[in-house]
């Protein structure tokens, strides 16, 4: 049977949250408040706009809509500076053993980010030919933990979403999963991802055999 397989992109396939952290840090610092990593934390799976109110409402910031439109930018400037420097050692342990034999399998691979660098992030990291349909943060109106991104994934791969798997770093994600009625499989923490369906801390931990029980159940 073909299941569709649906990948969050940052925390999942590569640990980008070290470059959103420094380039939301500079930010902030250049607006004269702090930014620390706990706080990055809470970001994980949230769009760039929600993020930027989050982050001024913790420095007690507020700005014009041209200000908020620039430093938006600003920070992705920056961020795409990490971005271009990244080559395939970014990419996390069995991320690609995963994808090789979800394809093999002919299995349905899809990527739903809600990033809107998630193209160039796959360019850079040579995975990009492995995803069969990608939806990203340009496709969608309505964050992470609404569905839209892992459904409209579905829709693309012309599989119902009681076939899809999702994998997810955040809660987000996970609940937008859920909602889904996709099965969810949290990668990181049990403590944080415990409304999973399954959680692993990474690829290393997702046999072959757990991955023919998915397609086959
Ligand atoms: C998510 C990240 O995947 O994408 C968030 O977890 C990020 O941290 C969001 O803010 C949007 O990403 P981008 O690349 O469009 O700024
Ligand atoms: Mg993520």
């Amino acid at each position: 049977k073909t299941k569709g397989f649906i990948f969050d992109l940052d925390g999942v396939i590569v640990d980008t949250a070290k470059y959103h952290f420094l380039a939301w840090k500079n930010l902030a610092n250049s607006l004269g408040f702090d930014f620390t990593e706990t706080q990055n934390e809470q970001l994980k799976g949230v769009s760039r706009v929600e993020s930027l109110k989050k982050i001024l409402a913790w420095g007690n910031t507020t700005v014009s809509d041209d200000k908020f439109q620039a430093l938006m930018a600003l920070k992705n400037t920056e961020y795409l500076e990490f971005i271009n420097k990244m080559d395939d050692s970014e990419i996390l342990p069995d991320v690609p053993r995963v994808l090789d034999y979800l394809i093999e399998n002919n299995q349905g691979v899809s990527l739903g980010s809600a990033s809107k660098n998630a193209r160039v992030i796959l360019e850079k990291v040579n995975l990009l030919s492995k995803f069969k349909t990608i939806v990203d943060g340009n496709d969608v109106s309505k964050a992470k933990p609404d569905p839209e991104v892992f459904l409209n994934a579905a829709k693309s791969l012309h599989i119902n979403p009681e076939d899809c798997v999702v994998f997810e770093d955040s809660v987000a994600g996970v609940q937008a999963a859920n909602t889904a009625n996709m099965i969810s499989i949290g990668i990181g923490s049990k403590a944080v991802l415990h409304e999973a369906d399954y959680i692993f801390n990474d690829f290393t931990e997702i046999s072959t055999d757990f991955i023919n029980k998915l397609i086959n159940n």
